[in-house]
């Protein structure tokens, strides 16, 4: 039987509405994508019991993960949708649903060559200022400097996003899994976040 933790869309083809979601839409609603197996998006979960937090991931395996790790941890503010982003940020969740979005440690594509399939690129941004409510925040963290490079410019172009220094030490975020490991090797973090502007 399937977890009510996974958010299962009756059609892949219409946009959601935000209490297809979570049953109170009045609640913020912040989105981990590419969210891994799960250990920031429960970690916030666990943290903020006030919001409600919907993890996107394409792997079939994370996703059962988290569900099954959810429902252990007795979490009723925490979904997860099995899905590639990009389609889903722009064609299927809500417009302006989001009051945070978090895209931590994306898959860096190192060569040259596959740049292009960075997930930080003018039409996700698109998407991503679409799903975002007015003001909404983008935080972004990477430990691949060229990537963090790169995102920076590209978000500095852009009319939609304005920058906003990065959260205060004492304000709660946990480390993600890949977080953990580049740490334990000694990787150097970068981290932004930026504003929705109107
Ligand atoms: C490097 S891992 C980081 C996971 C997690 N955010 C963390 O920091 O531990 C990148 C994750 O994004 C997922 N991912 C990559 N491209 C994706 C896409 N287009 N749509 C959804 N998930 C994607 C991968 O399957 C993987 O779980």
């Amino acid at each position: 039987m399937a977890s009510p933790v996974e958010l299962l869309p009756n059609d892949y083809f219409r946009r959601l509405d935000r209490s297809d979601i979570f049953p109170d839409p009045s609640r913020p609603l912040e989105l981990d994508v590419g969210c891994g197996d799960g250990t920031f998006l429960l970690e916030m979960a666990r943290h903020f019991p006030e919001r409600d937090f919907l993890g996107i991931e394409r792997l079939a395996g994370r996703v059962s993960k988290i569900t099954r790790k959810a429902e252990r941890m007795g979490l009723t503010n925490v979904r997860v949708l099995n899905l590639e982003s990009s389609y889903a940020l722009a064609w299927l969740l809500p417009l302006g649903c989001a009051s945070r979005i978090h895209l931590l440690f994306p898959d860096p594509w190192p060569k040259k060559r596959h740049a292009r399939k960075r997930f930080v690129q003018p039409d996700n941004l698109a998407a991503i200022h679409h799903a975002l409510a007015p003001n909404g925040l983008f935080l972004f963290k990477t430990d691949h400097a060229p990537y963090f490079e790169e995102a920076v410019a590209t978000l500095a172009l852009s009319p939609l996003f304005s920058p906003l220094p990065w959260l205060k030490p004492e304000e709660f975020y946990p480390l993600t899994d890949f977080e953990q490991q580049w740490l334990a090797q000694g990787c150097a973090i970068n981290a932004a976040r930026w504003q929705r502007t109107d």
